[in-house]
């Protein structure tokens, strides 16, 4: 829209009117201009542009040749700027640009009836005349507006009477802006407007217009795809997209379904079932209006792509209508969604006192989402020798395009301090015994709102036997100056005394030392890291090791790992092969790092992008988890089960293929009286979240035909701890079901990095397993000091990752579970397999992992994946 707006202008500036400088220059050098030079050449034979410069040569052709000329030239001059104007003056001053807005009109005068909305009944059309002829009356009431209107149609009303509309505009260009502020403003051009007596009763008492995106007009106007529904009370009402779930919705679609309640009622929309094309594969969506304009000042939300039934998709209208958008292009067709509605009495208060020494409240429909246009307040009291707390437990005010420090549409407001967006939990402290929370949701973009509790305590000690947070929040004493941010703001960390085992950073936190020199800014200003740099001329090896500068990127190993070689530039360059250089399958070797199914061709024969159908996740989720460590369904789609027949869960793996899957070779040692190694005796469990569900119709159960263990296994080291597994018969692909990528030997987890364990294994040493699939991030951790951690038991086939303050892990249960890796495009990688540990999450004993990428050569071979 906007481009379409400033282009003619763009160019009118440089045809017509070139201000000084760089539009001088693009003037002269410009068409116009060298054309008719070119021309005069060819006409007056003999005629040089360089003599009109040569004061000598002039003189000697006399003055009369030298009036023509000039003549000539400032004619042609003339006529180059009058065909200019002329062009720029039909063709782009004149040029119309289409301008629609829509809205809604409030009306006094008459009453609602039922026949109002459905739009074939003659009550219908005779309102809707009239609307229309007053409405246009506004339009010629503003010479900004009335002469370009084209064309108004009224597409329903409700309750109150509002009623609904759409214009279409044909404008000059240069006065598109002039429109749009006139439509802005054409409340105020009602206002003005003494109604003429066409229709003495009736009157706008308000008119709101807004810029409309054309998808929304289309379905409008598209009536194949139209749908009006009332509720009845006290029964939910179901609808769906054509066709489903039998076959997908139609492509260049726009349909819309027009929801009411009663008058003085609310709607509640949900959809249990939701799968469209996912949003970056394409441009289907479905939007939700709280309005019967389909306008974004009144957008609840935009939904694309697919929602496990878990997720939350409760929507809850203001009034008593709400518009359902579909709006889909030629490609891409998913099934749909399924979706149902029912009335409401209106929500009469919102907020409210709340006393006694602790409670809970939330956001109105929580954990639906809240309604647009919404005002709560909570006060809250507690005894008078007390002080409150809040805690928020769970917070999504998410806005597209707001930013948290911003907060200018919906917010939670507490002491005069706005909080929006997502946030993890927090506690607001109050110095009283009162405190005020007020809730503010505005007219467009909903969310599932907030969860919390207050709480009284004692001002003298907030947190009894605790350490209390600047912000509030208590956490375990011994948690207060370990080196580690406990608290959100890490005011447990400030003013410490670092105890030997620490250093200090420059900023003044203490750190655990053997985090000096690992490669990763810990102290958050580098400190930690700068002892240890190289000379200024020198390049640091991923090794430690110094080497002259200029040998970095020559194509030679100079650092004996590789890393001098390797983010050379982002763009691959054929290079020499090395033992670090990625091989295409044509033999020839790219300098770039990890360049598997990012989404470039590096290799000349497209090689490194081949067989990239894995590592994706198409269940939308709240991408914004963390804290909870539970995996939402869908999450981790390559997770497999392992069971024994007698004993259940056993172990874990990752699906490769349809297949295969890899999981660790110490899973198939037998142990006496059981067999392990005897693939009969195994099932695995594909597409599962819930242990305790395995019925569940996403999850595809399989027997195992084979069980391939690394041959270098050994079982007192647990060196080459790898096995791969086939299926008796192939899996089905499903949003639940995807293989995750296999990394190449080259590729790169470098040290500090975050990865992901998943596993129904223990939930703590010695504990049980769990019921639904944990979720675990972690770093990894340089090589180096691993094998002093763990006692030198590191082999290169070996990787420790984990949180070194302890309490995060993997554990019994968890074994030959995947430890994934996000990388670009968020395509996950098969970094490692659960393997072994020194017992389960304790501080300074990371858990140790298969280093897949060591041994993809031999997966490839036994499974040709
Ligand atoms: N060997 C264990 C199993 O069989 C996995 C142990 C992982 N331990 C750890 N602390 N990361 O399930």
């Amino acid at each position: 829209m906007k481009d379409y707006r400033l282009h003619p202008q763009e160019r009118k500036m440089n045809i017509y009117s070139p201000p000084p400088g760089a539009q001088a220059t693009d003037f002269e050098s410009g068409l116009y201009y060298s054309g008719k030079a070119q021309d005069m050449n060819g006409l007056e034979e003999g005629v040089q542009f360089l003599p009109v410069m040569n004061a000598k040569k002039l003189e000697k052709r006399g003055p009369k040749r030298w009036v023509v000329v000039v003549a000539v030239i400032s004619a042609c001059l003339l006529v180059s700027l009058l065909v200019g104007f002329l062009v720029w003056h039909f063709k782009y001053r004149n040029a119309s640009i289409q301008r629609l807005y829509n809205g809604h009109l409030r009306l006094t005068g008459t009453r609602f009836i039922d026949a109002f909305e459905n739009s074939n009944s003659p009550e219908f059309a005779a309102l809707s005349s009239k609307v229309k002829e007053m409405l246009i009356d506004i339009y010629k009431n503003d010479k900004n507006v009335g002469p370009f209107h084209k064309e108004t149609e009224i597409t329903g009303f409700s309750e109150g009477i509002i009623a609904y509309y759409w214009s279409e505009f044909s404008v000059p260009g240069y006065k598109a802006n002039n429109l749009d502020k006139a439509m802005a403003n054409i409340g105020a051009v009602n206002q003005a407007v003494t109604q003429k007596s066409r229709n003495p009763e009736l009157r706008v008492e308000s008119v709101v217009a807004f810029p409309s995106d054309p998808e929304a007009i289309k379905a409008s106007r598209d009536n194949s795809c139209r749908y009006a529904l009332h509720a009845k009370a006290g029964e939910v009402t179901r609808f769906t997209t054509p066709g489903f779930p039998n076959s997908p919705y139609p492509s260049n679609a726009n349909c819309l379904w027009v929801l009411r309640a009663d008058a003085d009622s609310i709607i509640s929309l949900t959809f249990t079932t939701f799968d469209v094309e996912p949003c970056n594969a394409g441009n289907d969506f479905v939007k939700v209006y709280d309005s019967l304009s389909p306008g974004e000042p009144h957008e609840l939300v935009k939904l694309c792509g697919s929602y496990d039934p878990s997720y939350n998709l409760t929507f809850v209208s203001s009034k008593n209508v709400m518009l359902v958008m579909l709006s889909t292009d030629a490609v891409g067709r998913h099934p749909g969604f399924k979706a149902e509605f029912f009335q409401m009495p209106k929500l009469k208060i919102c907020g409210g006192v709340l006393r006694g020494t602790s409670g809970v409240f939330t956001t109105p429909y929580y954990p639906g989402h809240y309604p647009a246009v919404m005002n709560c307040t909570w006060r809250i009291e507690v005894p008078k020798e007390k002080n409150v707390k809040v805690r928020f437990n769970d917070f999504y005010l998410v806005e597209p395009g707001v930013t948290v420090d911003r907060c200018t549409k919906d917010y939670v407001e507490i002491n005069k301090e706005k909080y929006c967006g997502w946030r993890e939990k927090f506690v607001v402290k109050s110095s009283m015994n009162t405190i005020t929370v007020n809730f503010h949701s505005d007219r467009s973009h909903v969310d599932t709102g907030f969860s919390a509790e207050f709480l009284s305590f004692d001002s003298t000690d907030p947190c009894p036997g605790r350490f209390t947070c600047s912000t509030g929040r208590c956490i375990e004493k011994k948690l207060h100056c370990d080196g580690w941010f406990d608290c959100p703001d890490g005011s447990d960390e400030r003013n410490c005394t670092c105890t030997e085992k620490q250093f200090r950073c420059n900023n003044g936190w203490c750190k655990p030392k053997f985090w000096l020199c690992d490669g990763v800014n810990d102290c958050g200003d580098n400190s930690d890291e700068l002892q240890c740099l190289c000379p200024e001329t020198q390049f640091k090896c991923n090794n430690g090791k110094c080497i002259p500068g200029v040998q970095k990127c020559n194509g030679k190993d100079d650092c004996g790992d590789g890393s001098d070689e390797r983010k050379c530039n982002n763009t691959a360059k054929t290079v020499h092969c090395q033992q670090y250089t990625y091989k295409c399958r044509n033999g020839l070797c790219v300098s770039k790092t990890n360049p598997e199914c990012d989404g470039t061709a590096d290799c000349s024969d497209n090689s490194d992008e081949d067989n990239c159908n894995c590592g994706r996740r198409f269940l939308s989720k709240k991408s914004r988890i963390v804290g909870g460590l539970n995996s939402e369904v869908g999450e981790w789609p390559w997770q497999v089960s392992l069971h024994v027949s007698s004993r259940g869960h056993t172990c874990g793996a990752s699906l490769i293929s349809e297949k295969w899957l890899v999981s660790a070779g110490h899973c198939f040692q037998d142990e006496n009286p059981i067999r392990y190694s005897d693939a009969k005796i195994w099932t695995a469990y594909m597409g599962l979240h819930d242990q305790s569900d395995r019925s569940n119709k996403n999850v595809q159960q399989r027997g195992i035909k084979q069980i391939i263990r690394h041959p270098s296994f050994n079982d007192f080291t647990f060196d080459y701890d790898l096995a791969v597994l086939e299926l008796d018969s192939p899996v089905t692909l499903t949003n639940y079901i995807q293989p995750i990528c296999l990394p190449d030997i080259t590729h790169e987890f470098p040290a500090g990095k975050y990865l992901w364990v998943t596993g129904w294994g223990a939930t703590q040493e010695a504990g049980t397993g769990a019921t639904i699939l944990q979720k675990a991030e972690i770093r990894m951790i340089n090589q180096t000091m691993c094998n002093s951690l763990l006692t030198n038991a590191m082999s290169e086939r070996m990787m420790c990752v984990g949180i070194l303050t302890g309490g995060i892990d993997a554990c019994q249960g968890d074994s030959g579970g995947p430890l994934a890796s996000i990388e670009d495009n968020d395509r996950m990688f098969l970094a490692g397999v659960v393997s072994w540990g020194d017992g389960c999450a304790r501080r300074n004993k990371p858990g140790v992992y298969t280093r897949v990428s060591q041994l993809r050569d031999w997966i490839k071979q036994k499974t040709g994946v």
